[in-house]
């Protein structure tokens, strides 16, 4: 349920923050009186994600931010603790996935690099930009959006070496920053129907009865997620990887299917 206050005073800077899991994260963040920085390499599309809260009396600003770019990183977490005063969260959901596991043999460098550089180098300049700002707040707190790709085999090679790099660095930083206050965890979500999955309702389809609960998830599954992992309800967790999937990954659905001793 959502609460106006949870997130009152709040700075926030969201990356990936235009669309999808990101903007539905920025959403939840301002609706809980939070100050989001909606950033995203698509200004316009950021622009729009933020006017419409804005609409709606909560408090965000959209700023261009490539994860990609240092400089640009930096830029961004400076505007966020200029704008609010304070930058006391940050979440990362940008993320970049074109390599093709049924390319691997002639796979070029480019796609592995690229879903590396978005998706976990992104992730890093982020929180390295970010963290003496946190530790500043007293009561900073990261929240990285990672995949079940990090977990299991999903294809997508170079994009899920990228999410298992993710916990890591989320234990490391989680170690690192404790001793200042900040706490770092992790969202692992699985398929969920946002912008990435648009015109392949098809696909959803045919994924949909691998998952136990009986649906995908849905932007503000996670968004829920990570809310409260960025909440003062989360106090005593860090490090932690807090899987939403609906279940794909702990019930073995085709094992139950095939063996009729399991049903
Ligand atoms: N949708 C899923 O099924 C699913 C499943 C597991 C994990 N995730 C993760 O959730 C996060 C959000 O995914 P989504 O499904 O909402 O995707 P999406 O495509 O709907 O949105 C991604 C957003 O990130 C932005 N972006 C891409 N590259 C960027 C960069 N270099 N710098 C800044 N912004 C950039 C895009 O412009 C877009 O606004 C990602 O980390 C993704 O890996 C998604």
């Amino acid at each position: 349920m959502t609460d106006p206050t949870r997130f009152a005073g709040h700075g926030v800077l969201v990356t990936g923050g235009a669309r999808g899991i990101g903007a539905a994260v920025a959403r939840r963040l301002a609706e809980e009186g939070g100050r989001v920085l909606v950033t995203d390499r698509d200004l316009p599309e950021a622009e729009e994600t933020a006017s419409a809260l804005r609409r709606q009396g909560l408090a965000a600003e959209a700023f261009a931010c490539d994860v990609a770019d240092r400089a640009a990183v930096e830029a961004a977490v400076a505007h966020a603790v200029a704008a609010f005063s304070s930058l006391d969260v940050l979440v990362n959901s940008a993320a970049h996935c074109t390599s093709d596991v049924t390319l691997f043999e002639d796979d070029p460098d480019e796609a592995w690099v690229r879903d590396l550089d978005i998706t976990l180098t992104g992730a890093y300049r982020c929180c390295r930009a970010a963290l003496p700002h946190l530790a500043a707040s007293g009561r900073g707190a990261i929240v990285s959006v990672g995949s079940v790709n990090g977990v299991q085999d999903f294809g997508n090679h170079g994009y899920s070496a990228a999410k298992a790099g993710l916990g890591s660095l989320t234990r490391t930083l989680a170690g690192h920053a404790a001793p200042r206050g900040v706490r770092v965890n992790l969202v692992v979500p699985g398929t969920v129907r946002s912008s990435a999955w648009e015109g392949r309702d098809d696909e959803l389809d045919a994924v949909r009865p691998l998952y136990p609960l009986g649906r995908v998830g849905e932007p503000e599954d996670i968004a829920a997620a990570v809310a409260f992992l960025a909440s003062r309800d989360a106090a005593w967790i860090t490090g932690t990887s807090l899987v939403v999937d609906g279940g794909l990954t702990a019930v073995n659905t085709g094992f139950r299917a095939a063996v009729r001793h399991t049903s």
